[in-house]
């Protein structure tokens, strides 16, 4: 029998993080993510990924992690040419997964937890470094006074960011970096299962993110928010919207089947920090007239915001280009696949599963 897509099918044990969707739970390591974006940063939960266990008390753990992370952020001479000579009209995705590629050694040795970091404080460099010579200014070097978010933002704008752009970053990023079995995290998986390096594990994975069906979604969101926004009756746009078939974009979801948690903790954070915006306030009339459209038209269905609907207006309240809406996904994402390239070449079977054939065959 050939399952599609692979659809309702468990590829691999994992101990990193679980998807409740009846309940709308995402899990990291035993924890809600959702209670994690409020005490904790980036580094510390990236830690508790890649570990399954926090740092000590005495924090040293996580001193050593956000020290090797600023160690590891500037790119070697080369890197920096080969970004530079890349053609302009090559997109932000597949300029990073040229690079990731380039940047792995040539050896295969076993993928290690400093490999991961590596590839993690690099990730918004290559962007950044990308970024600047596009607009034809200076790169803005990385600030050794700055965690990777903040530091994120600053080589990206020149400018440290204001502490609600950082936290509602900050928040995004701890949201999105891991959500089990998807696409990317299985190409990592597959690639590493050969016994290939963790370089190669990641490079799969970026060309698989780059896919519209899986990294893609926040800019469709803009689209369908700046229609709302120019729109004399936005539940009458809605209205014709779906009575013509069409999807609204940044609801539904294939796991959540109530709120999706990432969606909530966005909006908690969007409330709590941007005060009067626009974009929120645009983001929640259309939440509210498309949620109650789609229990009248779709009964049943349970279609509610997933985590792209906010994610669009967190961009935006930090004026992030949506060019750079997948290539920041990836830099929180490159953490889940690490830690699962980890776990999976700690308990390697190699991916091969068969195919079902269909072609003809030789005449006797
Ligand atoms: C995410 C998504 C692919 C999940 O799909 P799924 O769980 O497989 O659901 P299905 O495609 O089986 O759809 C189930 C029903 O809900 C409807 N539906 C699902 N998402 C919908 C949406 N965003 N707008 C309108 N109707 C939707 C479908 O039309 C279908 O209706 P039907 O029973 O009358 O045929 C889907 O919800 C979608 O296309 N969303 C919009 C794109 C998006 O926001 N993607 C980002 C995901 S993080």
């Amino acid at each position: 029998m050939v399952i599609k897509g692979l659809k309702g099918v468990a590829a691999a044990e994992t101990a990193i993080s679980h998807i409740d969707g009846i309940n709308g739970q995402l899990i990291y390591r035993g924890i809600d993510a959702g209670d994690l974006t409020n005490n904790h940063s980036f580094e510390e939960v990236s830690y508790l990924l890649w570990h399954g266990e926090w740092p000590d008390q005495q924090q040293q753990q996580l001193i050593e992690l956000k020290n090797e992370l600023k160690k590891q952020r500037g790119l070697p001479d080369y890197i920096e040419k080969l970004l530079i000579s890349l053609p302009a009209e090559m997109d932000f995705m597949s300029v990073l997964r040229t690079a990731v590629s380039a940047a792995g050694p040539a050896n295969k040795e076993k993928p290690t937890y400093s490999d991961a970091i590596r590839l993690t404080a690099m990730i918004p460099t290559i962007i950044a470094y990308r970024k600047s010579h596009l607009e034809g200014r200076a790169f803005v070097r990385p600030s050794a006074e700055l965690d990777h978010v903040e530091n994120y933002l600053y080589m990206l704008n020149g400018k440290r960011p204001s502490e609600s752009q950082r936290k509602a970053l900050e928040t995004y990023m701890i949201l999105t970096l891991e959500h089990g079995m998807n696409a990317s995290t299985f190409s990592a998986r597959v690639t590493v299962s050969t016994e290939s390096d963790i370089y190669s594990a990641v490079t799969s994975a970026i060309g698989t993110m780059k896919g519209p069906l899986h990294g893609g979604a926040p800019s469709e969101v803009i689209a369908f928010l700046v229609e709302a926004a120019n729109s004399a009756n936005i539940e009458k746009m809605i209205r014709e919207k779906l009575n013509r078939g069409e999807r609204l974009m940044g609801f539904g979801h294939r796991v959540y089947k109530t709120h999706d948690p990432r969606a909530v903790a966005l909006k908690t954070v969007l409330l709590e920090n941007a005060g009067k915006d626009a974009w929120l306030d645009l983001s929640m009339k259309v939440e509210t007239t498309a949620v109650n459209l789609l229990q009248e038209l779709k009964p049943g269905r349970s279609l509610y915001t997933n985590v792209e609907f906010y994610a669009a207006a967190i961009m935006k309240s930090i004026q992030m280009e949506s060019e750079l809406f997948t290539p920041t996904f990836t830099a929180s994402r490159v953490v889940g696949w690490t830690a699962h390239v980890l776990e999976q070449a700690e308990n390697n079977t190699i991916f091969r599963p068969e195919s079902q054939y269909i072609g003809r065959l030789p005449v006797k």
